[in-house]
């Protein structure tokens, strides 16, 4: 049997991460809605269950629960922090709200060494806590396995019925022996195989399309970025012909972009596509806005329009397929939750007027982007795709500060043609993950040859990455930056001043706006 572990998203910032870490592992797995009932899991099988963590309180009424039928399946279970209070309350232990919630760092001491949960785990060990209550009495059959200084039960253990709780987050980098950890449950006690690879990703991917599609057509958004190339490329191989890929030009791409991409996406990736020349409309629909959620919801709206005209156009078409990455899905809401908090509403997620009758294929929802460009990697796609920096859908309209007008749309594209290629041309280890530059609304004053000039601050942006959530601004070296400055200033007309910027993120966000 097939590797298949269900991970129960109670609404944690940390879902996919537990998802990536099973991946790591070698084992197949999903992010399902914490209600999803056991009736539904049955039939696939699962080799082990995670419930994750989550902003809710299991002492207040009302908070999110899972089928009770889970817990007694004889499936293993591993309850990471509400998924724990989760399997305490449910099991009939009892909780209480700490005066003070525990966040941060802790050194976790393992009292129980033989539990398999701990196999190869120091007896000390530094672990990341993030909970407001606290387990303190145990269900009938569990024994405390672990314990901080401010929590007596930091893991928990029914070793008969293989089921367990870690108040403390093993599957974040902070947790020193988080991988192991959750290795030892997936591997020692749940014993699930190590059998999932990209390759087998790709195979079950074209046939869950297949059976959903049946001989439906298709249509998809190509932006020319990795994942809109990377989805259409998977949705292509499953349905062939049946899927029309639409390239919008919005005149918002970088310098020379739309001809390159077009050209790629026929030639390299062999994708069926049709090029729509929307520049003008988009410049017109954008006059005048300088609210950024403004010129992000305008964008979208007519980039919909569009799509609309499109699939019009074409008979019988029935799913939307985008390229909607975990990211983009955790920053515009969290999933299966009623909470969470929007910081950037990224056009390319929902959005879609229902009336449109048109149903999502998102094959890339639950992938971080350096395994969508493995994914990539998988389905042939050369370098030159699969590398591509990510680039936000509405495009230049948030890196000009401001109205976005022609004029400064073409002091953009010069300056961040500059930063691109010095960066793209520089040896540098690690590569920035993404460079671009900004024009910002501040004019300064400025003297060149004689004269004194009244021109365009730009900002420059680099960054490292691993996935686009945190950032780090990159550590460029000077003569790199002074090569782009004094490029910019001398070649882009328009521009007198150039500021490097140094904020990571958080606080800050990639995009300027
Ligand atoms: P932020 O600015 O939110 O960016 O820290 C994180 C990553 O997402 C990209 N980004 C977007 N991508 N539509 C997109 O498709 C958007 O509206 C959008 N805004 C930001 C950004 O370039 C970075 O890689």
């Amino acid at each position: 049997m097939a590797g298949f572990v269900a991970i129960l998203d109670f609404g944690a910032q940390y879902s996919q991460l537990i998802a990536r870490r099973t991946r790591e592992l070698g084992t197949y797995c999903e992010i399902l809605p914490y209600d999803t009932p056991w009736s539904a899991l049955a039939p696939r099988t699962p080799q082990a269950i995670v419930l994750t963590g989550g902003p809710e309180s299991t002492l207040v009424p009302g908070a999110p629960g899972l089928d009770r039928a889970i817990l007694r399946a004889g499936v293993p279970v591993l309850g990471i922090c509400y998924g724990m209070q989760r399997i305490a309350r449910d099991l009939g232990g009892e909780l209480i709200k700490l005066d003070h919630a525990e966040y941060g760092p802790a050194t976790l001491s393992v009292e129980a060494p033989a539990s398999p949960l701990f196999a190869n785990v120091p007896t000390q060990s530094r672990v990341w806590m993030s909970h407001g209550d606290s387990v303190v009495r145990l269900p009938n059959g569990f024994s405390a396995l672990a314990s901080t200084a401010r929590c007596a039960v930091a893991a928990m253990g029914d070793v008969q019925h293989r089921i367990y709780g870690v108040q403390f987050h093993p599957e974040v980098v902070h947790t020193e022996h988080g991988r192991t950890i959750f290795a030892n449950f997936l591997q020692r006690i749940a014993q699930v195989p190590a059998d999932w690879e990209m390759g087998s990703f790709v195979e079950r991917s074209i046939a869950e399309i297949r059976a959903r599609a049946g001989d439906g057509k298709a249509i998809c958004a190509l932006s020319g970025g990795v994942d809109s190339t990377v989805a259409a490329t998977l949705v292509a191989r499953a349905l062939g012909e049946r899927l029309t890929c639409v390239f919008v030009d919005h005149g918002l791409l970088r310098k020379g972009e739309a001809e390159q991409v077009v050209e790629m996406l026929r030639e390299i990736a062999h994708l069926n596509v049709r090029a729509v020349d929307a520049r003008k409309r988009f410049l017109e629909a954008l006059s005048g806005i300088e609210d950024p959620e403004r010129k992000r919801v305008v964008i979208g709206h007519e980039f919909i329009r569009i799509f609309e005209a499109q699939a019009r156009a074409i008979e019988g078409v029935r799913f939307l397929v985008q390229g909607t990455l975990y990211p983009d899905v955790i920053e515009s809401k969290t999933p299966h939750s009623k909470a969470g908090h929007k910081i950037k509403s990224h056009h390319n997620v929902g959005g879609l007027p229902e009336e449109m009758h048109l149903e999502l294929i998102e094959p890339l929802r639950m992938l971080f982007k350096d395994e969508v460009r493995a994914l990539g990697r998988a389905l042939g796609l050369p370098e030159k795709i699969v590398r591509r920096q990510p680039f936000p859908g509405p495009g230049l309209a948030v890196r000009v500060i401001g109205d976005v007008t022609e004029e400064r749309l073409r002091i953009l594209r010069d300056a961040d043609a500059i930063v691109r290629e010095e960066i793209d041309n520089a040896p540098l280890d690690p590569h920035p993950w993404q460079y671009f530059a900004v024009l910002t609304p501040v004019r300064s004053v400025g003297v060149m040859g004689d004269g004194r000039t009244y021109a365009n601050l730009v900002a420059v942006r680099a960054i490292t990455s691993e996935d686009g959530m945190t950032a780090d601004w990159a550590r460029l070296p000077p003569e790199l930056l002074e090569r782009i400055s004094t490029r910019i200033v001398n070649e882009v007309p328009g521009v007198n001043r150039v500021a490097y910027d140094i904020t990571s993120k958080p606080p800050a966000t990639v995009e300027w706006e």
